[in-house]
């Protein structure tokens, strides 16, 4: 026993494997029946209905899961509903006046912004009526490229009013990244603004999305929202229009919602996968959005009275499916922040939550473990009692930080829970439910209800308990992606291939393989390890490998490049990059700050290389292969493994010599 008490909590937990659910929490828990479980597992697909039952529907659907053309499965067929409506006008009676979201900027000397449904359905109206004057119509697809405004959300939901597919593309992906997905999606429309804050600072936005539309094939009509007001003179073109002249011409005006068929797009997210070109992600109303309300009713408590934050960024598919649509359409108050946690000072979170009583917090492992790194004096600071629930999601979460989050941010009073999903999933698909399963920290949990998740190896057969295999999903769900945008034979070639008997037309013989490693316990719970392809995991970002090697090898100089993930305690993986010089050209400082630069612009600051380490080869298999496992290992400076296969042994060590010397 030592004298500090901090010293012997952190000891106790240190021993501790699993949790129990507070019992306080159970009492009040959305979902507190263990039995669930058998009853989804009797009752499926029908046990979807009750999803779909948390929606107003304009017509009823007539089947819950349409599977007779696998892999391109349809829920919920037949029935009509409108996104926006069930997001906003059916709260209006009884929630017109509570807060809908509260906005908080960066700058603390800049007052924050409550929408009350009643406003937020008011702004979302007009500004639908503002993009019916630009043109935009149903199944139009308008490209958001905008960072934590509340323009943002509005966008959506008025784009969805009218039945106009959206694409959100991050603020901090480059200009040509949005060149690159506006013109995948035949996309029209844009709507960005003219800056943000950040870190104190304001950052231009407008010229970086008028660089991107330089690279636009087609016409295009923009929106731009002030966020600066003074501080940033942004360029104005011919097809630029005032989001605010746009509202204004609108006052008071109010668009009839859409009814939409439960299998028309919502929106498309685009993310990155093994090639070069990102995928466009298409989810549909009616299934997506039954997904993300159950979802966040299950396993993230929501309830109208809560003031719920997740940190996310809305650019990403965790802002979609759980700041904007499973909270709104459950008429709870969601809280978005501009900003980042450490501006003006460290303890930022925790005095939103102590001013906002903030109910749940929803965030992502490598912020969880920055905040541990600055140290527990920043949450000690604030009162943070209102809390009841914890989530994290985006990447595999460490013991260490998961019980660091369970104490010093739930006082041991609230319940983690550690989702595993993806863009791809539109919602959350493995986690505990709070208030029935027990936490074993480092583990996500079992599948939830009605799920069928196996882990298996490279033949499809169940790996033992305790080995590693692969995440496989042997049933559809009513949130799953449809397809990539106008691309039937990639959705099927990315996701379907690896398990799936592609012959056949019983669904049974469809497996979605979600290209995660994993491994399973004797209680069903599942570890995931991380991507088996060749994507990289950010700060809880994808990456594609290829997209950043494509970047590196425009640059004059560089022969050759191969991009891998490297530990890095804060961010997860850390970008490596590895280059061969063209003869002639110098592997000196110059060239690794244009290479750095590059990637930069290409993809955006997430994808900045930790690293760039120039060699004179890249280690190869016999047959050519770039041995990625080698250049990770040699990044994490680990013991190298059997190089017996390789063509050019000797490279190994002189690769990791020259890690060594960075
Ligand atoms: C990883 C984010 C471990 C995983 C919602 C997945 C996780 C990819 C977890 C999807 C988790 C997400 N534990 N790994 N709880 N959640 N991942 O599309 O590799 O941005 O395939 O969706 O993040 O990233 P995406």
């Amino acid at each position: 026993m030592s004298d500090d008490p901090d010293v012997d909590l952190e000891a106790r937990l240190e021993e501790t494997a699993a949790f129990q659910p507070p019992e306080q929490f159970v009492e009040q828990a959305n979902v507190s029946d263990p039995d669930i479980y058998e009853e989804f597992e009797a009752n499926w697909p029908a046990c979807w209905e009750g999803a779909a039952d948390l929606l107003d529907w304009d017509e009823p659907y007539d089947q819950v899961l349409d599977d007779s053309n696998p892999p391109f499965f349809e829920w919920f067929t037949g029935g009509q509903l409108n996104a926006s409506y069930n997001a906003l006008d059916r709260h209006l009676d009884e929630r017109g006046d509570e807060a809908a979201i509260e906005w908080i900027g960066e700058p603390t000397d800049e007052a924050n912004r409550t929408y009350t449904y009643a406003e937020l359905h008011r702004e979302v109206n007009e500004f639908a009526a503002g993009l019916r004057d630009l043109g935009v119509e149903a199944d139009d697809v308008v490209t958001l490229y905008m960072p934590m405004v509340p323009e943002l959300p509005i966008a959506m939901l008025a784009c969805a009013r009218i039945g106009a597919p959206h694409s959100v593309v991050f603020a901090g992906f480059s200009a040509d990244a949005l060149a690159t997905r506006m013109n995948a999606a035949d996309s029209e429309y844009l709507i960005t603004c003219d800056g943000y804050y950040r870190r104190g600072d304001a950052l231009e936005h407008k010229a970086k999305a008028d660089d991107g539309l330089a690279g636009v094939e087609h016409d295009v009509e923009t929106v731009v929202v002030d966020r600066l007001g003074d501080a940033y003179d942004h360029p104005t073109g011919e097809h630029d229009h005032a989001y605010a002249d746009l509202v204004a011409a609108n006052e008071g005006t109010t668009v009839e919602p859409v009814s939409r068929d439960a299998e028309d797009m919502l929106f498309l997210m685009y993310t990155s996968g093994t090639t070069g070109e990102p995928k466009g992600v298409k989810h549909t109303t009616g299934g997506y959005l039954s997904w993300v309300t159950w979802t966040s009713q299950a396993v993230l408590d929501i309830e109208p009275e809560d003031t719920y934050w997740c940190s996310a960024d809305i650019g990403w598919i965790t802002g979609h499916s759980y700041i904007v649509y499973g909270p709104l359409s459950l008429g709870t108050t969601s809280v978005m922040y501009e900003g980042t946690p450490d501006f003006p000072e460290k303890d930022r979170l925790w005095e939103i939550v102590d001013a906002y009583d903030c109910t749940q917090l929803y965030t992502a492992p490598t912020a969880i473990r920055a905040f541990m790194k600055w140290g527990s004096e920043y949450p000690a600071a604030h009162d943070l009692s209102s809390l009841r629930l914890l989530g994290t999601v985006g990447e595999p979460i460490n013991p260490r930080a998961w019980k660091w989050y369970y104490k010093h941010i739930g006082d041991e009073d609230c319940p983690v829970v550690d989702t595993w999903w993806q863009t791809e999933t539109g919602g959350m698909m493995v986690t505990t439910l709070p208030g029935v399963g027990e936490m074993k920290p480092g583990s996500a949990g079992p599948p939830l209800p009605g799920l069928d998740v196996r882990i298996v190896d490279v033949n499809g057969d169940p790996v033992e308990e305790g080995r590693a295999g692969y995440l496989t999903v042997n049933r559809p769900w009513p949130g799953m992606l449809r397809t990539l945008y106008d691309n039937d034979e990639r959705f099927v070639s990315e996701y379907w291939s690896e398990y799936s008997d592609t012959d056949s037309d019983d669904p049974d013989d469809w497996v979605y393989f979600p290209e995660d490693g994993a491994k399973i316990d004797e209680d069903g719970y599942i570890t995931v390890l991380g991507r088996v392809d060749d994507v990289l995991n950010v700060s809880g970002h994808r990456l594609g490998t290829m997209e950043i090697e494509s970047a590196i090898v425009g640059v004059p100089g560089v022969a050759e490049a191969a991009v891998v993930g490297g530990h890095h305690d804060v961010k997860g993986e850390a970008v490596y990059a590895y280059v061969i010089t063209e003869d002639g050209y110098d592997p000196d400082e110059p060239l690794r700050e244009n290479i750095i630069d590059t990637v930069e612009d290409a993809i955006g600051p997430i994808a900045r290389p930790e690293a760039v380490v120039f060699t004179p080869e890249l280690p190869k298999t016999r047959s050519g292969k770039i041995m990625r496992r080698l250049l990770e290992d040699i990044a994490n400076g680990e013991a190298l493994g059997d190089t017996s296969t390789l063509r050019n042994p000797d490279i190994v060590d002189d690769i990791a010599a020259s890690v060594g010397d960075d």
